[in-house]
């Protein structure tokens, strides 16, 4: 039974609670395209998508997700509202809570900062990505469109590779793959994988050579150096990169014969994956975005109503 207000990463839920948001997703997934049957669980309430790094697919998604509970959803930029003034992260949430949000989705540069806010308020939050610290729905929905293709998690081996230094992306899902059983590799240029990558679980494994990682892998996910947090500069270049570390058919012919392809997006096309496989049939990176609509709507879903609990449990108490 989800008791959690807010979803602040995957180190936060045990095993339980990650099958309970993804068996909750399934039954959104499947409602009908044309709308009908979709309950609006969320009538009158509010969610704000507070981004303070750019997105696509996690901000609309999240966006949509709202709507189709049937809630208002607001979008706030930073770089419009009065942050640009000097207001603090938390006066901007105290004041989202003011006007009554019921959940915040917050991305920030700042690993960290979806806990530190969500110490002090009611609202529930959500971390829509918080520096190279986590990116629980990206995991989340990663699991989902694995468990979907493979038909389970446990006993399948991931290689994941790229920027490891950097990604929230792989943190989140080496926790959560970890959880369920998963063999997870991690792979890249050693200016690009964090010292400490072993300890992030059990079932992790650190290769430097992705014909290695790749090799008899049920799934590859590819990561893009991140040149907004300096990245690039810790490659010799990026052709070299490309030729090194990028997924090509020659390096996917080292997985096995069924494994699908993933990454988060964006893909930097002929830098970490070649559009050919990108484009290709064992790309289900669109099924990835797909799902993040279905894992988000469960999440919006669940911290909301465990927030009402929170708040009744207060209110009892007064
Ligand atoms: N995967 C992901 O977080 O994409 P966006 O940055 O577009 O949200």
């Amino acid at each position: 039974m989800w008791k959690n207000r807010h979803l602040l990463g995957i180190a936060h839920l045990t095993r339980d609670e990650i099958l309970e948001l993804l068996d909750a997703a399934v039954r959104w997934f499947d409602l009908p395209r044309d709308g009908t049957g979709s309950p609006r669980v969320l009538q009158g309430r509010t969610v704000v998508n507070l981004f303070f790094e750019s997105s696509t697919r996690t901000r609309t998604s999240f966006e949509v997700a709202g709507k189709r509970l049937g809630a208002d959803v607001v979008n706030v930029s930073p770089q419009t509202s009065s942050v640009t003034k000097g207001e603090t992260l938390l006066d901007t949430v105290r004041n989202l809570e003011a006007l009554r949000a019921d959940a915040i989705v917050l991305r920030h540069a700042s690993s960290g900062a979806p806990e530190f806010v969500a110490r002090h308020t009611m609202a529930a939050i959500v971390n829509g990505g918080d520096g190279a610290h986590e990116h629980p729905t990206q995991a989340l929905l990663d699991a989902f469109t694995l468990r979907r293709r493979k038909q389970r998690i446990e006993g399948l081996v991931v290689a994941i590779c790229g920027d490891i230094l950097h990604s929230r992306v792989a943190r989140s899902n080496a926790l959560l793959l970890g959880a369920l059983g998963a063999e997870v590799r991690l792979c890249g240029p050693r200016t690009l994988m964090p010292r400490d990558a072993e300890a992030l679980g059990p079932t992790v494994r650190v290769f430097g050579r992705i014909e290695d990682a790749v090799d008899g892998a049920d799934a590859v996910m590819m990561l893009r150096v991140q040149n907004e947090r300096l990245a690039g500069a810790m490659i010799a270049s990026t052709r070299e990169y490309a030729r090194t570390f990028g997924l090509n058919a020659r390096v996917l012919a080292r997985a096995k014969p069924d494994a699908i392809v993933m990454h988060p997006g964006p893909i930097n096309r002929g830098v970490e994956i070649d559009p050919r496989i990108a484009d290709s049939d064992r790309s289900v990176i669109l099924d990835q975005v797909e799902a993040g609509v279905a894992v988000r709507m469960a999440v919006l879903e669940k911290v909301i109503q465990a927030a009402d609990v929170h708040r009744a449990g207060i209110r009892a108490t007064a």
